[in-house]
């Protein structure tokens, strides 16, 4: 397996199964310093400095909170418009990254262009996390989610994934890449407009994930163990940021889970999201026993603990 130590972590494209389970067993390891809401010093000498471009409230605080649970260092921005990267200068990510990397040991980027957090990684001589790339990848969500089901049911292996929702978006690119690493099928439910973009599907087919396209979520919902949702209405990820609509579309009946939609389900199956949500997940869902989003959102800190003290070099 290769090291962690040092390793930039932009996609999970060539991320192999043992380097899943890797992390897996990292993070039942340091899992007990979250639940018990301690702050270990495992981290004590280290920084971490988070460049966020784009909103975020878990990506960003879940990576913050994992430093504070290692007992490392926090600093950044969460706002680029309050730095010379979003004034009248626009510095570029090149010489961005030559000063941040004199100022912590480990960056995570979040960024509107597709590819920031790799161009980051050319020129930083400490290593860049991507933390969602336009509508590139958000490698340590899927980490997390993948991890959230390795504990909810045992394992990825032999499970059926009904991705429903936008198929542009990060994390179901992620998540096709990490699922051919696994005994694992990927259910595509998604809008005409939202539908994969051939060339992912050709990285699917190169990648051997297995996968099929439904256009109904009735022709899946029965089979599925793993509701894996995103909005369908949602922002554009290439801009900077979109403040609030005058007016919100609605979510279509078919990419909607309601507890309606849940009656139909395997009694065993789970329900993930990578919030924030809209009306596509309804809070009356919140109280059936599929809910498993809060856990994950709990897991996104100890995942992120996990890949921290890795790339931090704990482990070697
Ligand atoms: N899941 C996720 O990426 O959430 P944020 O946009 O709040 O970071």
């Amino acid at each position: 397996m290769r090291s962690f130590a040092g390793r930039d972590i932009l996609s999970l494209k060539d991320f192999e199964r043992n380097e899943f389970m890797h992390l897996f067993e990292i993070a039942d390891r340091v899992e007990p310093i979250a639940r018990e809401r301690r702050n270990s010093d495992m981290l004590a000498h280290k920084t971490l400095v988070t460049a966020f471009y784009q909103p975020s409230t878990r990506t960003r605080l879940a990576h913050e909170a994992a430093m504070h649970r290692l007992g490392g260092h926090v600093t950044g921005f969460a706002d680029a418009k309050m730095t010379r990267a979003g004034d009248f200068y626009q510095e570029s990510i090149k010489d961005t990254v030559h000063m941040l990397e004199f100022y912590g040991d480990v960056i995570v980027m979040r960024h509107y262009d597709q590819g920031a957090p790799h161009e980051a990684a050319k020129w930083s001589s400490i290593p860049v996390i991507n933390g969602g790339d336009g509508w590139g990848e958000h490698p340590t969500q899927v980490l997390t989610d993948l991890y959230t089901v390795t504990k909810e049911m045992g394992s990825v292996d032999g499970k059926s994934f009904l991705a429903v929702g936008d198929h542009r978006m990060r994390t179901m690119h992620s998540l096709g890449y990490a699922l051919s690493q696994f005994d694992a099928e990927m259910v595509i439910l998604a809008p005409d407009e939202m539908s994969p973009l051939p060339e992912f599907l050709a990285e699917l087919d190169e990648k051997g994930t297995n996968y099929r396209i439904v256009e109904h979520i009735d022709e899946a919902i029965a089979d599925t163990d793993v509701i894996y949702m995103e909005p369908v209405v949602q922002p554009d990820y290439t801009k900077a940021r979109q403040d609030k609509a005058e007016v919100y579309a609605r979510t279509a009946a078919n990419y909607q889970v309601t507890q309606e939609v849940m009656k139909k389900a395997k009694g065993s199956s789970i329900v993930l999201h990578s919030l924030p949500r809209r009306d596509e997940l309804l809070p009356e869902v919140d109280d059936l026993k599929h809910a498993r989003y809060w856990q994950e959102a709990y897991n996104g800190v100890v995942m992120r603990m996990a890949l921290l003290s890795s790339i931090l070099g704990v482990w070697e």
